[in-house]
């Protein structure tokens, strides 16, 4: 394909290191539909004969059908996915196929297949993302009123309730859908045309390719349209974030699986065993999404050093772009499903998660805020009062609303049986209904006020 200007051919090694076709075969649906937007265009500016642009669309149509059929072929001697279906559209319609590469160069062609396959996994995210969030809507007003410990460094805090828990996960996952739509709307310049850095003299339109190829507009600068990756980058980082997400929820899941903590089984079919100790049960998928985020992380890292140091234009090495941002979005498709499963069918262990609640003192916050509503005593010496009711119970081994009042009175006389109302879970979790808190009816206003959000899927 180039090699006029060589009296030897590359050796071994460097046909080796050059082929990117064993990964670039992956944007074989995405080369084929630029080429075809390419050469309409060039059809439709005389630039190349309507007769000579309808021979090489018929062609590359056929190819379209090969790949599907028999999938793509790697022969490292033609480098990559452009070479291999250009040489093929030879094979099929002879010199004229030569005419398809006219007034564009690899690099503006690599710069929009890879666009085109990033603004997809974008939209894929998207849509995966939403049938997730769906799930944990569905579990949160499921469990709205399911009482469970809430945790700060891993100690019982306060009681919580397990609807608002996985709405934190919500939450967290809209603003990943938001990521990947603004990566999306930021990524949605056309590159083609550009050609090789510097723009082409012949008369192209690249308005209609751009258009003919969803975008909209075709980018601005040729040297910046053939060297950037930032659209991949963002993918990245949109995609690192949502997997640190799914990796702190696969986290959660593991931990209340476990059995001392007892408050969840998962689904079976997103478990496996072990071939020696029958009575196993692992996590891992649960797992897997959250190793899945360290190598997703990785590789937005590999992209970000790859980049960094690369003057303008091209360079081969940002042939190296690929493999990281396929493998990310492999492996984010993977975690999402995988964790919409896992949302979808785990069974909660409602009488565990109380029973934990109850166990671990949660509601010691609210006998100090009785004590400053009811008694007027100021927060920091209700503090102090309540851990030695805290203490006495410790010793005791009971729990707060099962002390006896005479003894809680003698710690501090201004208590009253009145407190014994305000030390149940119930209570707690009831009273917490400050806006985005975890009281059951805040619960069920955010998901009714979800649902009205998300677009319908
Ligand atoms: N396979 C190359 C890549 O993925 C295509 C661009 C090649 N351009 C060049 N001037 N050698 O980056």
């Amino acid at each position: 394909m180039w090699g006029g200007r060589f009296a030897e051919g590359p050796s071994a090694i460097m046909r080796e290191i050059n082929a990117s076709i064993p990964f670039d075969k992956a944007l074989w649906r995405e080369d084929i539909r630029a080429s075809k937007a390419h050469v309409a265009m060039l059809g439709a500016q005389g630039i190349v004969s309507e007769q000579d642009a309808a021979a090489i669309a018929d062609g590359l149509d056929t190819i379209a059908a090969e790949y599907e059929r028999d999938g793509v072929p790697e022969d490292w001697d033609l480098e990559d996915i452009h070479m291999t279906v250009e040489a093929r559209l030879t094979e099929l319609i002879g010199p004229v196929a030569g005419r398809l590469h006219t007034a564009r160069s690899r690099n503006d062609q690599v710069a929009t297949d890879f666009r085109l396959w990033v603004r997809a996994a974008n939209r894929r995210a998207i849509a995966a993302i939403a049938a997730l969030r769906e799930a944990l809507l569905d579990r949160a007003d499921e469990h709205a009123g399911t009482i469970m410990p809430g945790f700060t460094h891993l100690q019982t805090a306060q009681p919580v309730t397990l609807g608002h828990h996985l709405l934190a996960y919500y939450e967290m996952l809209s603003r990943d859908a938001a990521r990947f739509a603004a990566a999306d709307e930021r990524l949605d310049e056309c590159p083609l045309g550009s050609a090789a850095l510097a723009g082409t003299g012949f008369p192209i339109d690249r308005d209609a390719t751009a258009r003919a190829l969803g975008f909209a507009c075709p980018t601005r600068n040729s040297l910046d349209a053939v060297s950037d990756r930032d659209f991949a980058l963002d993918y990245c980082m949109a995609a690192s974030q949502c997997a640190i997400h799914l990796s702190r929820l696969a986290e959660e899941l593991i931990l209340w699986a476990s059995q001392p903590f007892g408050f969840a089984s998962l689904p079976d079919q997103l478990s496996t065993g072990s071939s020696i100790m029958p009575q196993k049960r692992n996590p891992d998928a649960a797992e897997l999404v959250r190793g899945h985020a360290g190598r997703i992380i990785g590789a937005g890292t590999a992209l970000m050093v790859t980049m960094k140091g690369l003057p303008l234009a091209y360079s081969k090495d940002m042939q190296d772009d690929k493999p990281p941002v396929f493998e990310a979005a492999n492996l984010l498709d993977l975690s999402l499903a995988a964790m919409t499963g896992m949302i979808a069918e785990t069974e909660f262990h409602e009488e565990a998660m109380r029973a934990a609640a109850e166990a671990g003192y949660a509601t010691a916050t609210d006998l100090a805020d009785w004590l400053v509503r009811e008694a007027d005593v100021p927060f920091r010496e209700a503090h102090h009062i309540t851990g030695e009711a805290v203490a006495l119970a410790d010793r005791k081994g009971c729990a707060l609303d099962q002390l006896p009042l005479d003894e809680l009175q003698a710690i501090d006389p201004r208590v009253d049986e009145r407190v014994f109302a305000a030390l149940s879970v119930e209570h707690s979790v009831a009273s917490r209904s400050s806006y985005g808190g975890t009281a059951p009816d805040q619960v069920r206003l955010r998901v009714a006020e979800a649902r009205e959000a998300l677009p319908a899927s």
